[in-house]
């Protein structure tokens, strides 16, 4: 069965592009990115590895730590870092997991078998520093993801986690958030005072809080 939000994400030993880790231990304290591709040496994998490395400082500045997967084998991935490094421009320093054996694939439900029998889709998981799944997506090997949509998102999950706030559609960090239906409109007057911005009785702004 896939996982779902609020699952515990499962733990396990795999091999890596840094050595051999323990998927909890190795997030300790931090947020998670979790992610698969179909397959070393292929273009678009090798523009979304390359956009991660690059978005380095960025991903820790939210205190995430990032994996990628797939089924290759450990000297593959090594030989397409260095592909990645020369034609993205950066230095992948993330672990790379090989997955030879699928037991991770298996456990994140990462193969789609009408997608392909034996290639790991486009899955991303996101999971708190509680190693609870925060979000998941899926794309097809023939899309390349966003990475700056996964920041944006993270940014999301990271503020509504300390606030009782969400964020509106295309949010961006900075902007209005949306005061969570759960909190009443006298508590977030006396919360919020002249910020808030009332435009339905469930449609309430307030500016974005301060991360904590
Ligand atoms: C790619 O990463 O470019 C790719 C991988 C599998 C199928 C199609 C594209």
């Amino acid at each position: 069965m896939s996982l779902r939000l609020g699952d515990t994400a499962p733990d396990f030993k795999a091999k890596t592009s840094i050595g051999e880790l323990s998927f909890h231990d190795y997030l300790g304290d931090s947020w998670g990115v979790l992610f698969s591709h179909p397959a070393d040496y292929t273009p678009v994998c090798t523009t979304e590895l390359g956009r991660t490395a690059q978005l380095k400082d960025e991903f820790a500045r939210r205190n995430v730590k990032v994996l990628a997967l797939s089924v290759d084998p450990l000297d593959k991935h090594h030989g397409w870092i260095n592909d990645i490094n020369e034609t993205q421009h950066t230095t992948v320093d993330f672990p790379i997991i090989a997955d030879e054996d699928r037991n991770v694939a298996t456990l994140y439900d990462m193969i789609h078998p009408n997608a392909s029998a034996t290639a790991t889709v486009r899955s991303l998981f996101i999971i708190g520093p509680d190693k609870k799944l925060k979000l998941s997506f899926t794309y097809p090997a023939s899309t390349g993801r966003n990475f700056t949509e996964v920041l944006r998102v993270i940014d999301s999950l990271q503020l509504t986690a300390e606030h009782s706030v969400a964020t509106p559609a295309d949010w961006q960090h900075g902007e209005d958030v949306i005061v969570v239906p759960s909190v009443s409109t006298d508590d977030a007057k006396a919360k919020y005072g002249d910020d808030l911005k009332i435009v339905k009785p469930y449609l309430r702004y307030v500016p974005q809080p301060k991360k904590k």
